[in-house]
């Protein structure tokens, strides 16, 4: 007889995967398919990436890797932030993990306790309501329309908000929808976080290079609510490393020290 916890029992497999895993299937059986479920690139990883691993490969660099990730690489991720964001952060705010998808769970279960309550506009990306269920946490789900492109209102947010919320789950540029929010409608946004101090941002920017529509914008430019946000960002996407699984997260220093202690234990 299973005897499975009710943790496990309440959450949904990865809609995504389990499309891909179909996909994977046809194709092996002669059916020509074009497989959209997963969010793959659809070049490989460049060659100067490929190099530097087989050089790592031979430089012996096999053994276990400081938990938050080696410091060359914190501090290489802090000028990245930098250099294409504008973004002030110390490596102290910075730490790798085995993909995005793994920083945002981190984050997660470190930040959302039992009851709270996280936005998330919809149309959304299938892993993060399940998350938010692995943290014990609500979803509340905000329907974002078509003439809207799919983005969520300053109004919409602020009705959304209640003395419960805890996080704003913001995706730009968005999977599913593609849509990419200006500096000014973060502004808005960011000026209704200001409002709430116990509301944090989780700011996915995975898509950041993947974007048909602008200039990129952080939500974490704005300094009255800098504290209180933390980006998730990875290789998967930009440099089509997605089997790598590398990805990091940027935020306070205690949110960081926190998810290398749940990390710690986990990987
Ligand atoms: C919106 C979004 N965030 C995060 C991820 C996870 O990326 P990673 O491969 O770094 O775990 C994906 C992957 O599909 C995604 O679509």
């Amino acid at each position: 007889m299973e005897q499975l916890s009710a943790r496990i029992n309440s959450l949904d497999p990865s809609a995504t995967i389990a499309m891909n895993q179909k996909g994977r299937e046809l194709k092996e059986k002669g059916v020509d398919v074009i497989n959209l479920s997963v969010g793959e690139p659809d070049f490989i990883t460049p060659e100067h990436i490929r190099e530097a691993a087989k050089k790592a490969i031979d430089g012996n660099w096999h053994h276990y890797a400081p938990v938050e990730g080696y410091p060359d690489l914190r501090k290489a991720i802090v000028e990245k932030f930098k250099r294409e964001n504008n973004l002030d952060y110390k490596p102290s705010n910075v730490m790798v993990s085995v993909g995005a998808k793994h920083s945002l769970a981190n984050v997660m279960i470190c930040l959302i306790d039992k009851g709270q309550e996280v936005i998330v506009p919809a149309p959304y990306w299938v892993s993060y309501a399940e998350q938010v269920k692995i943290a014990e946490g609500v979803n509340v789900i905000v329907d974002t329309a078509v003439e809207d492109e799919f983005k969520m209102s300053a109004q919409q947010l602020e009705e959304a908000i209640t003395p419960k919320t805890k996080a704003l789950l913001l995706c730009s540029p968005s999977n599913p929808t593609g849509s990419v929010y200006t500096r000014e409608e973060l502004a808005e946004l960011a000026a209704v976080i200001a409002k709430h101090p116990q509301v944090y941002v989780i700011a996915d920017e995975i898509y950041e290079h993947i974007n048909f529509v602008g200039g990129h914008e952080s939500i974490a430019q704005f300094d009255e609510i800098k504290d209180r946000c933390v980006i998730i960002n990875g290789v998967s996407k930009a440099y089509a490393m997605t089997g790598w699984r590398i990805g990091y997260m940027a935020g306070p220093d205690w949110l960081v020290k926190a998810c290398g202690k749940l990390q710690g234990q986990m990987t």
